[in-house]
């Protein structure tokens, strides 16, 4: 069994979306291993996506991501980090399948209401920025 780690974005919590993102995953053999919802300050933010920190979107998207509450999950499962970004979509909604997170709710392409773990390596650095082994269950 593989973990991720997923985050629904402050632009999705703020329309009421939780409920629906959860069970897009459940439905789909994803287990909720660990959960919470949270304020990122902007310095929290930019730890993070510290990968980013080169890139022109840096600035904005950790201003984005600090500017209301997110909820951060683990989801485990067979092959979960692919079965997540295929559930998500394309980063750029424009470019997402139809009856995808992203397509259905994303704002543009950074306001993309959702985050999962890119690689086993990418989730072994984010799943502890937000959870202890203790939380994790
Ligand atoms: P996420 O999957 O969280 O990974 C990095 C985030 O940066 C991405 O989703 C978007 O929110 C944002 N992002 C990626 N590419 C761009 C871009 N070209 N312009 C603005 N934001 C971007």
């Amino acid at each position: 069994m593989e973990k991720t780690l997923v985050i629904i974005k402050p632009d999705a919590v703020k329309k009421n979306l939780i409920g629906e993102i959860i069970s897009r995953f459940e439905k789909n053999g994803l287990r909720v291993a660990a959960l919470k919802k949270l304020k990122m300050t902007k310095e929290q933010a930019m730890g993070f996506y510290v990968v980013h920190k080169d890139r022109p979107f840096y600035e904005s998207l950790t201003d984005f991501m600090s500017e209301g509450p997110c909820v951060v999950m683990v989801l485990e499962g067979e092959d979960a980090i692919a079965k997540v970004r295929k559930i998500m979509g394309a980063t750029n909604p424009a470019q997402a399948e139809e009856g995808t997170i992203r397509k259905d709710f994303a704002e543009n392409i950074e306001r993309n209401a959702v985050h999962g773990s890119d690689s086993p390596q990418s989730a072994s650095y984010e799943i502890p920025y937000f959870f202890s082994a203790l939380e994790i269950l």
